[in-house]
Parts: structure tokens; sequence; C-alpha cells
């Protein structure tokens, strides 16, 4: 149920000023958000997701050499005037769709000092409401709503409420790790205290944070005091540890614990196999890809 006094959420954060050295040299003079998944920018995917789960006012922070990124979301009328004058309807509705999906906002994050800087860079457009943070990195398949689902974690339980995923121990210190206890609900969980990419001696737990999160504006009063926490960089994981620890500055911080299908399209190998199962699954190409890759795996490998 909703509460009557929590404002309903509204505006996705997308952070997306990050460099993308990993997928160097595509993205020497391509930011790497534009990379295509298919034949759609994984960004895109990001922002369908947001408005998937009602959120149409998108806030981008971006950094230099991100202007692609504004022209996807934006109208291109010669492009769209050629394929109209061509009669390619589909072709220039697809054109279209990134246009019409939601207003688009954008604010550029000038020094690249973290995570947590740049969800910072968010509030005067947010004010004082909560609100959803995306990050492009992580894609999360549509089959899956796990941002519904957070928002109504959050609206029923008031607070912050992060995405978090199991995996394995391995691969906590790639990620922020979350120490929690159980709620009432099987996927929900309490979420006690967080810490930014763990040595694996000191991770809480093996839940991940994946790039998900609903937060409390009063996330913005602690990131402004946050100091440069791992790798000098300000780090969102910090000030949700300080929402955790103190429910008076704006907790609680919830998880969900995410079962669903998710990419992680900053990884390349992750990045190929989003891809693969992406197309796979698509009614136009997936029946020849799916038929092709079946024997490329008999035949060739
Ligand atoms: C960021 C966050 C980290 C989180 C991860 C999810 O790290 O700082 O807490 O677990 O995203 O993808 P990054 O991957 O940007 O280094």
């Amino acid at each position: 149920m909703i509460e009557p006094h929590l404002p309903r959420i509204t505006k996705a954060v997308i952070p997306a000023a990050g460099l993308g050295t990993r997928f160097l040299p595509a993205t020497k003079a391509t930011p790497k958000e534009m990379l295509p998944v298919v034949d759609k920018p994984a960004i895109q995917y990001v922002v369908e997701e947001a408005v998937a789960a009602g959120l149409d006012d998108v806030l981008m922070v971006t950094g230099r050499n991100k202007r692609p990124l504004e022209d996807h979301f934006d109208r291109n009328y010669e492009l769209e005037e050629a394929l109209s004058k061509k009669g390619d309807r589909s072709r220039l509705a697809r054109v279209q769709e990134s246009s019409d999906l939601a207003t688009m906002h954008y604010v550029r994050q000038g020094d690249p000092r973290g995570l947590g800087h740049a969800v910072l860079c968010a509030a005067p457009h947010v004010g004082r409401e909560p609100f959803a943070v995306l990050l492009g990195d992580d894609l999360i398949d549509p089959r899956d709503p796990l941002l519904a689902r957070m928002i109504a974690v959050s609206e029923r339980h008031g607070g912050s409420v992060v995405a978090l995923m199991e995996v394995a121990p391995e691969q906590v210190h790639l990620y922020g790790c979350a120490a929690v206890e159980p709620t009432g609900d099987a996927d929900v969980v309490r979420v006690t205290g967080l810490v930014e990419k763990p040595e694996p001696s000191d991770a809480p737990s093996n839940l991940a944070v994946i790039g998900r999160y609903v937060l409390d504006p009063g996330i913005f009063d602690i990131l402004r005091k946050t100091e440069p926490g791992r790798g000098g960089e300000i780090q969102l994981t910090d000030a949700l540890q300080q929402l955790a620890a103190d429910e008076k500055v704006g907790g609680p911080v919830h998880g969900v614990v995410f079962q669903g299908r998710r990419y992680d399209t900053g990884d390349r190998a992750d990045y190929l196999r989003a891809i693969v199962r992406l197309a796979c699954e698509r009614e136009d190409l997936g029946p020849d890809f799916r038929a092709w890759l079946r024997r490329y795996v008999t035949e060739e490998m």
C-alpha cells in the first residue's frame, strides 16, 4: 500500500560521466554508454527501464565528450525526413523511439570525483524528493522488473533501497557489499552496513550492490560531507553506510535481493554475453542467430 505522506517517485538519475577505459580504443571518441547492445545503445535500455518503472523525468550526469548521448535522445530531423521520404516507417519509428521516451535533462559533472559526487550533481534538479539512480553499466533484463519492486519497497518502508545480488565470494571486491538482516519478505533485507569493494576477509556477506538505488533526498546532505574513500573518490556506498547507521538522517536502508537476469555491460566478456542472449531472444533476429550459434558451438568450437 502506498503511504499517503510519501511523494511518488518520478525522477531517475543516470550517472554517465565515466571514461570507459575498459573498452578502449572503441571509447576513445564515443561514450561507452553508446556502445550497441544488438542495435540499441546500452544507455537506451537503461532509460527504457526507468520509464517502465514510471520514472519519465531522467537526468543524465555527463562529462566532456558525451554529446552523442544528448543527440541520441533528441530529434534528428534530417534523418527523420530522409526516412519519411523513402516511406521507411519502421526505421522512422525506431529513430523516434529514443526521443519520445522521457523528458531528458543533463548536468555535467566537471571533475570526475566519484559516483557519490556524480549523484550530488543531481541535487538541484531532484530537490527534496526520493529518486532513483540507475548505473549504465548494469543492464537488467526488461522481463525482471527490479526497479518497480524497489520503488514498492521504498513506499512501504520509507528511506532508501539498494539492489543486491549474490555473487561468488571472489567477486565481492568488485562491488559495494552489504551486511543485512532478514525482514518478513523473502526478497527484502534490512541493510545494517555497507563497505565499498572490500577485501574478501572484510566482506560482511556475498551480497553485492548492483547499480540500482532508490534514495532518500537526505543522501545529499550526507554526500556534501562525505570524504573521499576507496580510490580517492567520493563513494555513494559510504554515504549510504551513514544512512544505514543513523535513521534520523534519512534511513532506513533496505535491500531487494534480485534473482533475475543482469548483465554488466562495463565488462567486455559480459557485454558479449548480453548481446548474444538478447539477440537470441529477439523475434526478428533470434531464430536465424540461434541456429547459427548452435552450429558454431557444435561444429567450430
Ligand atoms: C559502482 C559502485 C559499487 C557498485 C557497482 C555496481 O562501482 O561504487 O558500490 O557495487 O557500481 O555496478 P563501479 O562498478 O562503478 O566501480
